[in-house]
């Protein structure tokens, strides 16, 4: 039924604080390969940039779910994204016996971006200028078709650059939709630390595209939200056939989503 689907697994920098759920995580992403199916990985790291923001004396500021990153906060993002949680994810990949390959979107020119303009933020209805932060100009999705095509499972680090070797820090939401996008994947799968998409503390299994965009406008969604749910009708809008926001923390989410027919979080569909 996944025999070569690509499949584009995000983790949640929430899913990735404990590393047993991350391990979990990897170790259903592993599997999935096994079986057939071609998973890549774009991890995030939000709390523990912020963690480390934090012991340098950084307060962290978002604007609608995105960080503000200054010269020292994207040193700091860079450090903690590549040097420890892609490196992290690749060890556990080793670990129960597949092929990982770490990369940011600087790899290969895999991402290239420029710093992105202002953002009216949602909230109070001000332009604000995010720093480093890039807006993804275009993927070149060579590097991710060779490891998959190869057995490798690829682990890529929301970081990337222009040509003039300027860098920038992505949203990993983000991220992960214009690659899944790119690599035509059948699914995008956003694993987070809520049990999906919420309105009045239930669940919205099922959301089209337009009444995603609606929950947005109608700030039923904010924050770190916001980049899911417009990442996945980037997404689907270009072609990935549905979109799935869900708890990572929940054993085995992936895999209960993918091989049962109710699946357990919020779909996003055409
Ligand atoms: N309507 C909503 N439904 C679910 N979560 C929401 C909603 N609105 C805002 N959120 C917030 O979005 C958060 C998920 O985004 P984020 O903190 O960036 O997680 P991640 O690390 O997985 O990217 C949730 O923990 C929740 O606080
Ligand atoms: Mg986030």
């Amino acid at each position: 039924m996944l025999r070569d689907a690509k499949i584009l697994i995000k983790i949640g920098g929430h899913a990735i604080i404990d590393r047993k759920i991350m391990e979990q995580v990897v170790q259903d992403v592993v599997f999935l390969r096994c079986v057939g199916a071609k998973p890549m990985i774009v991890h995030g790291g939000g709390p523990e940039i912020t963690h480390n923001m934090e012991k340098f004396g950084k307060e962290p500021v978002f604007i609608d779910g995105l960080r503000v990153t200054d010269d020292e906060t994207l040193e700091i993002a860079e450090m903690v994204l590549v040097g420890k949680i892609n490196t992290d994810i690749v060890r556990f990949i080793v670990k129960y016996g597949g092929k990982g390959v770490g990369l940011s979107g600087i790899d290969g020119l895999l991402i290239s971006a420029r710093k992105k303009g202002k953002v009216l933020s949602e909230k109070d209805k001000k332009e604000v200028d995010l720093g480093l932060v890039g807006e993804i100009e275009k993927v070149n999705t060579e590097i991710l078709e060779i490891s998959i095509n190869n057995g490798y499972i690829p682990v890529v680090s929301p970081i990337a650059t222009d040509i003039h070797g300027n860098h920038f820090n992505i949203n990993a939401d983000t991220m992960a939709g214009e690659i899944a996008a790119e690599v035509k994947a059948r699914k995008l799968i956003l694993l987070t630390n809520v049990p999906g998409v919420l309105k009045d503390n239930e669940v919205i299994s099922d959301l089209s595209i337009d009444a995603a965009g609606s929950l947005i406008r109608d700030r039923t969604v904010t924050g770190g939200m916001i980049p899911k749910l417009n990442a996945s009708i980037n997404a689907v809008r270009k072609g990935v056939e549905k979109a799935h926001i869900l708890d990572g923390s929940r054993p085995h989410s992936l895999l209960l989503e993918l091989f049962t027919d109710e699946g357990i979080g919020s779909m996003i569909h055409l």
